[in-house]
């Protein structure tokens, strides 16, 4: 496994400034974020957190270059992707980010193992490296005995865990998450950051978008976003060994609804409902096709 590179090393990965998103016309018009900063170093972990509405799924697409922002700036990799057409920042998403939507867009007709391969297939993969990935991503989140099953047959928490295998697959250089852990027991929580961690510490820089304290606490980095805007960020510490968290976070800063310790059964419903265009997402590139 390639060593982990310093969060302080060259250009940020993820550059966002001064964005901003509104949604729909006065007199329902819904602004989602009222200008973001953030920047984001390669290989940094970082987590979002904030009350429900506060913008973190809409920052997320953006980020993803899934919707454009009414004004400000995403540089992906140094790359403005505001400003690439619909089908190159396609490409871009699909060369560079794995995305795990709240509502894990699985492809109906395709058995759990092909909607982990989806993405290397589409990459040019080779088949057997293709099927080594996936089958070594469905053993480390527990969904071998699965990989023939239709994405309906699974429960909430396996469809997560589907989903998080897929974006995964490729080895992207941005994984985003949002809500990863959301529809996730304690145990099945500890599998998905155990396999974050471990993707992260193979290089990939990871932001996820978390409800859950003890989840966030992961993280290199918490950013806490709150109305549209980052109001604080901490640096988590004291970690036990294992990850597990020991009471260090010293609260979710002001206003911000805490839900530590949130889990929930695996077939417990899913997560908020996303608030953007989650039905139709073209989450793995395909749209320059
Ligand atoms: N597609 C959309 N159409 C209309 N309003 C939206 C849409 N997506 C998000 N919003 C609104 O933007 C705000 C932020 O939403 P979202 O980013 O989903 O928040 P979060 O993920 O933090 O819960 C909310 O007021 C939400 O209702
Ligand atoms: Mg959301």
């Amino acid at each position: 496994m390639e060593p982990k590179p310093s969060s302080s090393a060259g250009t940020p990965i993820i550059e966002v400034t001064g964005l901003t998103k509104a949604f729909g016309r006065a007199p329902a018009k819904r602004v989602a974020l009222r200008g973001v900063d953030l920047s984001v170093a390669p290989g940094e972990w970082v987590a979002i957190v904030g009350p429900s509405g506060c913008g973190k799924s809409t920052l997320l697409h953006l980020l993803a270059g899934l919707d454009t922002a009414d004004s400000g700036s995403v540089r992906l990799a140094g790359e403005e992707i505001s400003a690439l057409s619909a089908g190159r920042r396609a490409l871009a998403r699909r060369h560079r980010v794995g995305l795990v939507f709240q509502a894990y867009n699985l492809v109906p007709h395709l058995t759990v193992q092909a909607n982990v391969e989806l993405g290397m297939r589409v990459a040019g993969t080779g088949r057997r490296a293709t099927r080594a990935r996936a089958q070594e991503l469905l053993d480390l989140l527990g969904l071998s005995d699965v990989a023939r099953a239709l994405p309906a047959t699974l429960s909430g928490g396996q469809q997560q865990r589907v989903a998080i295998a897929r974006a995964a697959a490729t080895r992207p250089d941005v994984l985003l998450a949002d809500e990863p852990t959301g529809a996730l027991d304690s145990e099945a929580t500890g599998t998905v950051v155990d396999l974050l961690r471990t993707e992260n510490a193979g290089g990939r820089t990871v932001v996820m978008v978390t409800h859950d304290y003890a989840v966030a606490a992961t993280a290199d980095r918490i950013v806490f976003l709150r109305d549209g805007k980052v109001t604080d960020e901490r640096r988590p510490r004291g970690l036990t060994d294992s990850g597990g968290v020991v009471g260090v976070l010293p609260g979710p800063g002001p206003g911000a609804t805490a839900a530590a310790g949130s889990s929930s059964g695996d077939d417990a419903e899913g997560p908020e409902p996303a608030g953007t265009g989650t039905g139709d997402v073209d989450l793995l590139g395909l749209g320059s096709w």
